[in-house]
């Protein structure tokens, strides 16, 4: 298996491309199911998790052509509407084709994608929704077995949680149903808006997208498009936290400030200075950083859950303590332990975590958990004094792309064995 070897130490100068966003390219592949004409998409990140969707694309029977970060879909000839469990084992969020398919076929079949390495990763909220625009959905033996005796209806939802993937869902199963579905209480991440604006580029009538309520008014079918997908804001907090522990200056092209506002302010208050320009965002450090006092993960516009393992080792070279409470996911603290064998003083009760800074961490070997956690290593070994092996990086090529060849290109010492 491959990993990392990290040299720690190094100041980081120059200017990173920002990856197309993982999390608004995966629901916006499913989505081209639902549209008659080809769809391009530009600026798609070249992830396992992207190559792990233009899979099950193709496994349904859509043509799709991959050249660098340009994917060509073509899903008139798609005449499957099942999902094999091993495909959904490889990427759990693989259940957003669901309403996808739903849109399409009007009946669907697909295994629970089941829990995974940040928790249990429960889809209530899919099915209810789902249920409450007529779908016959049967669960017995972790299969989904789902068909509309009727048509898919419109329907008024709220969401007991701002869910992103039951947000999705609902909205690729209205986007060609009859009638009018409101979601209250819908997810506001800027990767829900960039969905909606890729469906109305094809046709679709979605308003609200980004705010709590969205209005989906079925049209009876979906044309072609080319799109480009939005930015990655984790991976522009993941580099932003690389150089607040390295020292030095990145440019990161294509970052944008609106998307990452709460994240931002704890750079800034860890005393990194950030600077942003329209065509992306600068960040300096010294390295004398100041702690991050408290750090809630909440849904967007809060502080995103997946930036909280990056930003959490960034902190462990803080000058004094910083406090975490993980709000949106039950075991998402598996890079603790981890980086306390580089050295850190991290405390873990139930959903908090204290993390005493201004230590000095040291290269050894470490494994990465879990997609976020991984890139928290990776971050930890780039300050740490001495040389780091990171094994388990298979986990990072599912949300980072050319991540050790990004970085040595702006100074840092880290190569894949
Ligand atoms: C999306 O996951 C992202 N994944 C996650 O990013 C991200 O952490 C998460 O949103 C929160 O922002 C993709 O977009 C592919 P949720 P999703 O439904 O849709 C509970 C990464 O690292 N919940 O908003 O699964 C759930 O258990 C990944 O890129 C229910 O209880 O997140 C969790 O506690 C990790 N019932 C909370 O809501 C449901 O039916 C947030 O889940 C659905 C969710």
């Amino acid at each position: 298996m491959a990993e990392y070897v990290v040299n720690g130490g190094h100041r980081l100068n120059g200017c990173i491309d920002i990856q197309g966003a993982k999390n608004s390219a995966l629901p916006i592949l499913a989505a081209a199911i639902l549209c008659k004409d080809q769809v391009v998409l530009h600026n798609c990140p070249n992830l396992s998790d992207v190559t792990t969707s233009v899979k099950i694309l193709r496994y349904l029977g859509c043509t799709v052509c991959c050249e660098g970060s340009t994917v060509v879909i073509d899903s008139k000839g798609m005449y499957r509407c099942d999902i094999p469990t091993e495909l959904m084992r490889e990427m759990r969020s693989s259940i957003v084709f669901l309403g996808a398919i739903l849109g399409r076929f009007r009946q669907a079949q697909m295994s629970l994608p089941g829990g995974c390495e940040i928790g249990p990763r429960p889809i209530d909220l899919h099915l209810s929704s789902l249920r409450q625009m007529g779908v016959e959905i049967d669960e017995n033996h972790g299969l989904l077995d789902c068909k509309i005796p009727g048509a898919l209806q419109s329907a008024d939802i709220t969401l007991s949680f701002p869910s992103v993937g039951a947000t999705e869902n609902i909205m690729l199963a209205a986007v060609c149903s009859r009638g009018v579905t409101t979601i209250t209480n819908a997810a506001r991440e800027p990767e829900i808006s960039d969905l909606a604006d890729f469906l109305n580029s094809c046709g679709a009538k979605i308003t609200g997208a980004g705010e709590t309520t969205i209005y989906i008014e079925g049209v009876r079918t979906l044309g072609g498009t080319q799109h480009i997908i939005i930015p990655d804001r984790i991976v522009t907090s993941t580099y932003m936290a690389c150089t607040a522990v390295c020292g030095g200056k990145l440019f990161l092209k294509g970052a944008l400030q609106s998307h990452s506002g709460s994240v931002n302010s704890v750079f800034e208050q860890c005393g990194c200075l950030v600077d942003y320009m329209p065509e992306g965002i600068y960040i300096s450090s010294n390295k004398n950083l100041k702690k991050a006092r408290l750090v809630r993960t909440m849904p967007y516009p809060g502080f995103p859950t997946d930036a909280q393992a990056p930003v959490m080792a960034m902190c462990c070279f803080a000058d004094g303590t910083s406090v975490f409470v993980e709000n949106m996911f039950e075991s998402r603290y598996k890079h603790v332990d981890e980086l306390c064998r580089m050295g850190a003083a991290i405390y873990v009760h139930d959903k908090v975590a204290v993390v005493e800074g201004s230590r000095k961490l040291y290269g050894t070997t470490v494994s990465a958990q879990d997609l976020r956690g991984g890139a928290a290593l990776v971050v930890a070994a780039l300050g740490a004094e001495g040389t780091t092996y990171i094994k388990g990086i298979n986990h990072i090529d599912r949300g980072y792309e050319n991540l050790e060849v990004l970085l040595s290109d702006v100074g840092a010492d880290i190569k894949r064995i």
